[in-house]
């Protein structure tokens, strides 16, 4: 799905050669500052590298439209931005920005429950605690289908109970949904239990 070679960016993050198979789940570890969220950020094009190439289904990422590979792989940010109004007008304003078609509360509900966030549509969201604003914009990551989910560290505002519930929830999502996901994780039992595959990052270079 991506293939990755002579990748450099900044002095950040160097990458000789790597590939990210499609419907594999791989976990991201790797010391704080080592270039785990750079790495993400490549993958969409949210940043693009000084050197070398990145293909998604072996075309060129900078042949893709951003707009349109960004619908495809989405990014769930390390500290994501909630918007201004309730549960339901943050799902709304998700699918405007991605000019996807309005799903309907049902939908907004089903998802409010798989990620196990038991809140109301017309809860105000700048009221949620820090880890149901977590849930909550991985819900919106979700409603937007993507064949790619890029999550940097999802559960870490979660207690561990919360944390198995919520990762194993989104892995089994991806799995029946036939989705890639690609996930930083601070947990190495996380990342042991949960992925396929595990990727170490260290000193912005990939450990085998
Ligand atoms: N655009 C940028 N310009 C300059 N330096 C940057 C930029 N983005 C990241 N860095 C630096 O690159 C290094 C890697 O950052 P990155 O956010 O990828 O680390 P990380 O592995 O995700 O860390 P953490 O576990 O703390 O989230 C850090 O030292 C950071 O300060
Ligand atoms: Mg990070």
């Amino acid at each position: 799905m991506f293939k990755l070679q002579n990748i450099e960016f900044k002095n950040i993050l160097q990458i000789d050669s790597i590939e990210l198979k499609e419907h594999v789940t791989t976990a991201i570890l790797g010391s704080s500052g080592g270039g785990k969220t750079t790495f993400l950020k490549l993958l969409n094009n949210m940043i693009s590298a000084d050197k070398g190439t990145i293909y998604y289904k072996d075309k060129d990422i900078n042949n893709y439209d951003p707009v349109e590979l960004r619908r495809k792989v989405v990014m769930l940010p390390q500290d994501p931005e909630i918007f201004k109004g309730t549960i339901r007008d943050n799902f709304i304003i998700t699918e405007k920005i991605a000019d996807k078609k309005h799903a309907g509360d049902d939908i907004y509900k089903n998802i409010l429950k798989q990620v196990s966030l038991p809140k109301f549509l017309e809860d105000k969201a700048e009221d949620l605690s820090g880890g149901e604003k977590q849930r909550l914009a991985l819900a919106r990551v979700m409603l937007l289908e993507p064949e790619v989910l890029l999550l940097d560290e999802p559960s870490s505002s979660l207690d561990q109970e919360t944390e198995e519930k919520i990762i194993s929830m989104v892995v089994n999502y991806a799995v029946k949904n036939s989705r890639t996901l690609i996930m930083v994780t601070h947990s190495p039992a996380i990342a042991e239990k949960y992925a396929d595959r595990i990727i170490n990052i260290e000193s912005g270079r990939i450990i085998k």
